[in-house]
């Protein structure tokens, strides 16, 4: 056996319904490279013997998925200032001698998303609104400001989440009130939610969009359904609006290029790989 055959995956509990295998087998098929990408079912109390054990059996690297994207940052080797800006990991890649570097595309993922889906849109034009503190909120917030987004308004159901963004971030956060985040629409250059409102079983996101100006960008984290009841609004009242799936696409490309040695093309063929899976 003189081939070399690349392993990745993709590490989480439950993992399951992670959509990454079929995305990165539809890449293997697609440039004929002899590779395999697994979901493993790790909880938290295997996760570091996991990645020890990953590289000496020919892993080149994971996704991380919850519970473990936190964790994770204290087992690598190396954190990227990306993975640390945001304090959570979704990339590792392996070393040689087996050592762990922890990276965060999710960011990346995000902007590069907005920007196929809306090339007009120009960061530095004005504020965005930011619904939702989680994880999702912390890595579209780093690459919002990493892009030139003058000013950034959060707002939260649990208010104190959105205060601790602002002390991470800085001065360049605004606290809105959740009962006030329609109200204070006026005058933003882009709508992100990364709550899991309007998720397939998740409550609906209420929002009013009377607010916001008519040249706003709409984007939604939430892939299923593809076109959720807030992009169906903003798609009525003209907006240009993205899609959550290509997010979730163009964070795997990184990944599958440095595991795989090929970067990787998020195009039309590969959406419909992922949404007939
Ligand atoms: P992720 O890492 O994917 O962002 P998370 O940290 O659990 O996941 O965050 C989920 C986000 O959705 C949070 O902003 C959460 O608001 P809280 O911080 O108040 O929990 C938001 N969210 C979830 N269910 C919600 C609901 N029913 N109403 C309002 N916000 C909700």
């Amino acid at each position: 056996m003189t081939e070399s055959v690349n392993l990745a995956g993709v590490i989480g509990y439950p993992i399951a319904h992670s959509r990454s295998p079929v995305l990165h087998a539809h890449w293997l098929a697609r440039y004929g490279i002899k590779g395999h990408y697994v979901p493993l079912l790790v909880n938290s109390a295997d996760l570091r013997q996991t990645l020890e054990l990953l590289p000496r059996l020919g892993f080149r690297g994971v996704n991380v998925t919850l519970p473990h994207k936190e964790a994770v940052l204290e087992i690598a080797d190396f954190v990227t200032d990306n993975a640390s800006l945001i304090g959570a990991a979704n990339t590792l890649t392996f070393t040689a001698d087996g050592r762990i570097q922890a990276d965060n595309t999710d960011g990346s993922g995000f902007l590069e998303n907005v920007r196929h889906g809306a090339p007009a849109w120009v960061p530095g034009a004005g504020p965005a609104m930011v619904l939702g503190a989680g994880g999702a909120a912390r890595a579209v917030i780093t690459a919002l400001l990493g892009a030139g987004v003058p000013k950034v308004k959060v707002t939260n159901r649990t208010k104190g989440r959105a205060e601790a963004l602002r002390a991470h971030f800085g001065a360049q956060i605004e606290v809105i009130d959740w009962v006030k985040a329609s109200e204070s629409l006026n005058g933003i250059n882009i709508l992100i939610n990364t709550t899991s409102l309007g998720m397939t079983g998740k409550p609906e996101l209420k929002i009013s969009l009377d607010h916001l100006p008519p040249n706003a960008t709409v984007t939604d984290i939430v892939y299923a359904p593809l076109r959720t009841e807030l992009l169906k609004q903003a798609e009525r009242k003209g907006h240009v609006t993205v899609d959550g799936l290509g997010m979730l696409l163009h964070q795997a490309a990184p990944g599958f290029e440095r595991w795989f040695d090929r970067r990787p093309e998020v195009d039309e063929a590969l959406r419909q790989a992922v949404l007939n899976a």
